[in-house]
């Protein structure tokens, strides 16, 4: 089988067999096919499309590609989340424990932030004393024993997709809806869960801008799921601003507690009570989402998922005692006001923009290599629909250096002009806005 043959069908539109696709991953994994033919083929996927059923094969030979985990030995079904990537995005940290404290099993690998979007083991890594790598012994142990571990990702998952990103990423072929879809769904399959919920975010901080493209994704990856004889649901979450207030690791972990304690923001707080309840339902804990829901609500109000975070913090060699004093968490040293430069209404927040700034203060990585700061990043004051006067504070900068150093001040330049301030109130649209099972 000639890769030209293989690329010279697909770019007819023609429908590409399991053997034909293992063919092209196998290859391309051991360096046989080259970049540039690699390429071809992606840029004729990016325009062809491809069936589900060629999805699902695809999917299958990356997921295949690298090693896979094996959480047969722990009990019961194991649950997992996923997120197309968001700002503010702190999900994980308070739905792992929920879900855990409900008796489903959570053996969760996690990733760094890349970009404008942050990852949940920096956030963890905000913890004094928290460990994100354990043996793969140790991992299981923990789960078994308190239902939940986070660790960042280890062993060789995934090589096909990492070498394919890589090269979509610098060849335009990034946004394929078969493409992305195998892309994380090879990963959640290698990962071992048995129930996958999707978190599939839409509008100008994600992937896909528009809700139709969103769903369209999301179809994709439901299906793959299914095919594979994992139970999968995404929900399409509103990505048009930031998820909660606080951008940035050390400030999104407070959140994430208060949150647990039943103070959290509002938005914050009904993602994860929504992803929550579908993990649940998948694993069979709950008949239907609204049993599911009132069961989350009650693990938040009687305080049993914040003692399984304390516990999950602990397990990992977190000190926990941070939960009680949150000025133990890692603090910034210059604190203060972003202010609107106009009176009206917050119209919109560029969610991607806002994570850029907070990037630019220190609390991402530009490139994988770069080293990140806790402690900085921001919190927003007010969200979109809120009133505003001229002068009055729109968010609180945390930043290693002073207002007037140049590089926090080109960060505040960034994030100011991430708020468009409007004379009449925006149209606002749910946090969540639709469900594919
Ligand atoms: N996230 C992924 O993991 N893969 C993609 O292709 C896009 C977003």
């Amino acid at each position: 089988m000639r890769m030209v043959d293989l690329i010279h069908k697909k770019r007819n539109g023609g429908e590409l067999t399991a053997a034909e696709i293992q063919t092209i991953i196998d290859g391309y994994c051991r360096g046989d096919i080259p970049d540039y033919q690699m390429s071809a083929w992606a840029m004729a996927v990016y325009f062809q499309g491809m069936t589900p059923v060629e999805t699902a094969n695809l999917t299958l030979a990356i997921a295949e590609s690298g090693d896979t985990v094996d959480l047969s030995q722990i009990p019961g079904v194991k649950a997992d989340k996923h997120s197309t990537g968001g700002v503010g995005d702190k999900t994980t940290l308070i739905l792992g424990p929920i879900v855990a404290a409900a008796g489903i099993p959570v053996a969760k690998m996690s990733g760094r932030g890349l970009g404008h979007t942050g990852g949940t083991i920096d956030k963890l890594e905000s913890i004094a004393g928290f460990r994100t790598e354990l043996t793969q012994e140790q991992f299981f142990r923990q789960v078994n024993e308190i239902g939940l571990a986070v660790i960042g990702q280890s062993g060789n998952l995934t090589p096909a997709d990492k070498k394919l990103y890589a090269l979509r990423d610098v060849t335009a072929t990034v946004e394929s809806i078969p493409l992305i879809a195998s892309s994380v769904m090879s990963k959640k399959i290698a990962a071992g869960a048995d129930a996958i919920v999707l978190d599939v975010k839409t509008g100008s901080g994600a992937f896909m801008k528009t809700v139709e493209q969103s769903e369209e994704l999301a179809h994709a990856m439901v299906e793959i799921g299914t095919e594979v004889g994992r139970n999968t649901a995404a929900v399409i979450s509103d990505m048009d601003q930031p998820l909660g207030f606080a951008v940035g690791n050390a400030l999104e972990v407070a959140e994430a507690v208060a949150t647990l304690q039943g103070k959290g923001p509002e938005d914050l707080t009904e993602l994860c009570v929504e992803l929550a309840a579908h993990m649940t339902v998948l694993a069979g804990k709950a008949a239907d989402i609204y049993e599911a829901k009132k069961l989350v609500r009650e693990l938040l109000a009687s305080g049993a998922a914040l003692a399984k975070f304390r516990q999950f913090v602990a397990a990992q060699g977190g000190d926990d005692a941070f939960v009680d004093d949150l000025r133990r968490l890692p603090q910034a040293e210059y604190v203060f006001a972003a202010k609107s430069p106009a009176e009206g209404y917050i119209g919109a927040i560029d969610a991607e923009e806002l994570g850029i700034a907070a990037m630019m203060l220190g609390a991402g990585r530009a490139t994988k290599d770069d080293t990140i700061d806790h402690a900085v990043g921001i919190v927003l004051n007010l969200k979109v629909g809120d009133r505003v006067a001229a002068g009055e504070a729109l968010a609180r900068v945390h930043a290693a250096a002073p207002e007037s150093e140049p590089a926090v001040r080109q960060a505040l330049e960034r994030l100011l002009g991430a708020f468009t301030i409007t004379p009449e109130p925006p149209k606002l649209r749910p946090l969540v806005l639709s469900v594919v099972t």
